[in-house]
């Protein structure tokens, strides 16, 4: 079955570290025959939830940017892989920004008990790669929490995620000894699934 793979690059470094890994990862997708697709925020125009609420009412968003353009990906792919760093020990602020846009999808979902997702028969498993510059153990711990929320309001199984501390400048992942074996096991894995 060819699935459709969806990959969004948050980092504000286009050659960063969490964008190299997600470049491998849609590589191995390409390779085993599944269509792939690279988003990458900075191409994007979105600005942050203003809290407004309007979105309760109709589950339609009062802010007229690409917010929209994504969601229909996001409605569609079969698998997700969003890959962001981390920035003051959370998601980095455009990550975030797309998370929190997601609330029209909150409202539909909670609110007005629509199903968000065009059911193809079977489940969407999303990957979550990330990186981050020190080694403190609990530096995903929040940019997890955010991640899983958002899967878990998109209907996305929460897949192994491949996570990189201790990497800093742009390119350092390429020293990393198992990041790109790791991350092509694990695209492999969200494929068969
Ligand atoms: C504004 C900013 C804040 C950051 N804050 C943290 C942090 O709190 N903890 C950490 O481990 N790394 C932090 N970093 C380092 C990045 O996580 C690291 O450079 C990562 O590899 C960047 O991934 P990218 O190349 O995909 O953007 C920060 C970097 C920037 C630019």
């Amino acid at each position: 079955m060819t699935l459709s793979v969806l990959g969004i690059a948050c980092s504000p470094r286009r050659n960063g570290n969490s964008t190299r890994l997600l470049l491998e990862a849609l590589e191995t997708a390409k390779t085993e025959g599944h269509t792939t697709e690279l988003v990458y925020f900075s191409d994007l125009k979105i600005n942050p939830c203003q809290g407004c609420n309007a979105c309760s009412a109709k589950g339609i968003c009062v802010i007229k940017d690409d917010i929209p353009k994504l969601q229909e990906k996001l409605i569609h792919a079969d698998r997700l892989i969003l890959a962001a760093p981390i920035f003051m020990m959370g998601l980095n602020a455009q990550t975030k920004i797309i998370i929190d846009r997601m609330q029209t999808f909150w409202a539909l979902k909670y609110l007005h008990h629509q199903t968000l997702v065009n059911s193809s028969g079977y489940e969407r498993i999303g990957l979550y790669l990330g990186t981050a510059g020190t080694k403190k153990p609990d530096v995903f711990d929040c940019a997890e929490r955010s991640i899983k929320t958002l899967f878990h309001l998109l209907d996305i199984q929460y897949a192994q995620p491949c996570l990189y501390s201790g990497i800093d400048h742009a390119g350092e992942i390429n020293e990393h000894p198992t990041a790109f074996a790791e991350v092509r096991k694990a695209t492999q894995a969200l494929l068969i699934s």
